[in-house]
């Protein structure tokens, strides 16, 4: 009998690749997704790259017949939760989808697990829920202050998960801040395509890396940082996956609710990306240097140390690693996810 584990999302950039970390350590993930920023071909490649099939319900967080459905079918005894909407920019302009999805959508998730006496849950939150002013190294306990609909909703879902945890101490709840991930597994058959323009600095430049852009925008040279450009905690989005098997392990052991940094404990700048980038692909990256951009801060890190003392975990991939695995990911898949 492998353990099931609900992963909510898992058609997604992080969600493909805790699937395949949960593959490879034995357990059966059950995917969740309502594929509106995704498709099944990551599923379809991980079954082809693991041999095991992948049991996946197209649906949404926020049914309750789909979740009461998919818990009398499975034996769930753990969720990693991480679907939801996750653009800064897009939150503002529509922060009903960013509320509905990525807070409300949480409860009747909760609410079918209590229904169902599963009560081990692993939530996807973000750096984002600190205010712009923390001081880094950014522990946990540093005051949170979303500068967006995005990061309040990511708070919300928090503020809950803490009060059902109060209110039944069955519940074990590990909340995961992520800083920067980045990267792709290294088959190269997995990694981020977002739609679109990408937002993100690691995504941009490995399309300017093609040729699918012309240049890398650089937002912001006068930064009070070491080359005046913005500096930000990377992590290699299989050590994040490995945070989650990490996790999923103190679970076992642990009672009530904690919320872990993830992150590398240092930081890189945008032109010390680029240059590791550079060496990753083999050719120059043009960029041009433009203003900064709105609600961006100059430089901020995690401190991991919690998560190293207690869910002993600690990345072990570094920048070149990064830059090396989402050049492998975007070289052999410049369209992204397209049939095979
Ligand atoms: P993604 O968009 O690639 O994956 C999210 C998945 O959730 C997609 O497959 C999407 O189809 C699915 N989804 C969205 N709403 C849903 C719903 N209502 N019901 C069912 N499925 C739904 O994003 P990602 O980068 O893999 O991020 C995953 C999680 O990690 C998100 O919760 C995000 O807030 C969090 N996070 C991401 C980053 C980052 O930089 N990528 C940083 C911090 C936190
Ligand atoms: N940057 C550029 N050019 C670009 C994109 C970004 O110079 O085309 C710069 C930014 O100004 C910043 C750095 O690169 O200095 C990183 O920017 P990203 O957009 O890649 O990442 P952010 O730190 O702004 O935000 C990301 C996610 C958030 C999440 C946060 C912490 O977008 O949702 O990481 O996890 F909350």
């Amino acid at each position: 009998m492998t353990r099931k584990v609900l992963l909510t999302g898992g058609c997604g950039y992080i969600g493909s690749h805790i699937c395949m970390e949960l593959i490879k350590q034995g357990f059966t993930p059950v995917i969740l997704d309502n594929l509106c920023n995704s498709s099944t071909i990551p599923l379809r490649r991980i079954e082809q790259l693991t041999g095991q099939p992948i049991p996946f319900i197209e649906g949404d967080i926020r049914n309750e017949a789909t979740l009461e459905r998919l818990f009398s079918e499975h034996a769930i005894e753990a969720t990693i939760h991480l679907a939801g909407l996750k653009s800064v920019a897009e939150s503002v302009a529509k922060p009903i989808s960013y509320y509905q999805n990525n807070f409300a959508g949480t409860l009747p998730l909760c609410e079918v697990m209590q229904r169902h006496g599963v009560k081990r849950f692993i939530y996807s939150s973000s750096a984002t829920v600190y205010g712009l002013t923390a001081q880094s190294p950014i522990r946990e306990d540093a005051p949170t202050a979303p500068a967006s609909p995005y990061g309040q909703s990511k708070l919300m879902a928090e503020i809950a998960l803490r009060d059902i945890a109060h209110a039944d101490p069955q519940w074990k709840i590990a909340i995961l801040r992520y800083f920067n991930p980045v990267g792709a597994h290294a088959s190269g058959q997995i990694g981020e395509h977002p739609n679109g323009v990408p937002n993100n600095l690691m995504p941009y430049v490995s399309q300017v890396a093609t040729g699918r852009r012309p240049f890398i925008q650089v937002f912001g040279s006068d930064y009070p940082t070491p080359d005046g450009t913005g500096v930000r905690d990377y992590l290699h989005v299989c050590d994040l996956a490995d945070a989650h098997l990490c996790a999923l392990r103190w679970l076992d052991g642990a009672q009530g609710i904690r919320t872990f940094n993830l992150g590398t404990g240092r930081g890189y700048s945008v032109l010390e990306i680029i240059d590791a980038y550079e060496k990753a692909c083999g050719h120059p990256l043009p960029r041009q240097f433009l203003d900064r951009r709105p609600g961006d801060v100059a430089s901020y890190h995690a401190d991991p140390g919690l998560a190293v003392d207690e869910l002993r975990w600690r990345a072990t991939r570094d920048i070149e690693d990064m830059c090396r695995d989402a050049w492998n990911w975007q070289s052999h898949n410049p369209n992204g996810y397209v049939e095979s």
